[in-house]
């Protein structure tokens, strides 16, 4: 919850340690958040901490351990004395088609993603006061495609997540706001070395985007904006030429 006193808001990034995360917590500092920051790289959130202009919290957190992360999550939020914003950022991109790689992108992305906002939510319904749960899906959850079946399954599953928490809290009246956030193509390290990406666009900006969806507590917000039209495109195009592509 915002500190009374100071009007501080409180926000928390779980994947904050590049990329998408570290641009979107300098931004978020630089709007006046105090922010919780996890993910296994602690070095770069340490690094990080010292970018930004506000009361910052570290805390190691692997995604992918499901209970402990709650934990650690219950912990942190304890640190800060409340939180205003939980953002589910942590993901991984990975489409070599092994299972165990597949596998661990599932329990990052989908369940490390569920176990997070579950809490995040009951968290918020337990505390009345407002709340917010962002969660970085992608474009890539709007259809299911060849080149990364794994991947944007688990980001149709966040849209889905998400969909039925706004459901849920618009049905019992909760101020809780769902934020899904569905970005195109961002120059992070998770797209270093991927060919034939168009519209790409750096985390900075992204990052701005994505802070600006937050504070004015946007439903869906596409990253960049254009995104959108593709989106829109991708449900149109037939099967017999969407399996030609
Ligand atoms: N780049 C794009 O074009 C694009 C497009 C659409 C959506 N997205 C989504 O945006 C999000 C951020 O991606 P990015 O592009 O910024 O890539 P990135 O630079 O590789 O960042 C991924 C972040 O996720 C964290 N993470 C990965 N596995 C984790 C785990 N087991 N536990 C905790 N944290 C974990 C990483 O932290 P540690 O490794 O330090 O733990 C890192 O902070 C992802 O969810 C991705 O799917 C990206």
């Amino acid at each position: 919850m915002s500190d009374k006193q100071t009007g501080t808001k409180k926000a928390i990034i779980i994947g904050a340690s590049s990329g998408i995360g570290k641009e979107l917590s300098i931004e978020m500092s630089k709007r006046g958040y105090e922010l919780g920051l996890t993910a296994r790289r602690t070095n770069l959130l340490e690094e990080l901490s010292r970018l930004c202009v506000t009361n910052t919290f570290v805390e190691y957190m692997d995604a992918q351990n499901h209970d402990e992360a709650r934990e650690i999550l219950g912990k942190l939020i304890e640190r800060m004395g409340g939180v205003d914003v939980i953002v589910y950022n942590a993901g991984i991109g990975e489409s070599s088609g092994k299972w165990e790689k597949e596998n661990a992108m599932h329990q990052v992305n989908a369940v490390g993603f569920a176990a997070i906002a579950n809490y995040a939510f009951n968290y918020f319904r337990k505390s009345e006061l407002p709340g917010q749960i962002v969660g970085i899906s992608s474009i890539a959850g709007t259809r299911g495609m060849r080149h990364a079946i794994g991947y944007g399954a688990t980001k149709a599953f966040m849209w889905n997540y998400m969909q039925g928490q706004r459901h849920k809290a618009a049905f019992e009246k909760l101020p809780i706001h769902i934020t899904d956030i569905r970005p195109g193509f961002i120059d992070t390290e998770m797209t270093k070395d991927q060919k034939g990406m168009f519209w790409v666009q750096t985390a900075e900006k992204a990052a701005k985007q994505i802070a600006d969806a937050i504070e004015s507590k946007r439903k869906v917000a596409y990253i960049t904006g254009r995104w959108l039209i593709m989106g829109v495109l991708f449900r149109l195009i037939p099967d017999f030429i969407w399996h030609k592509s």
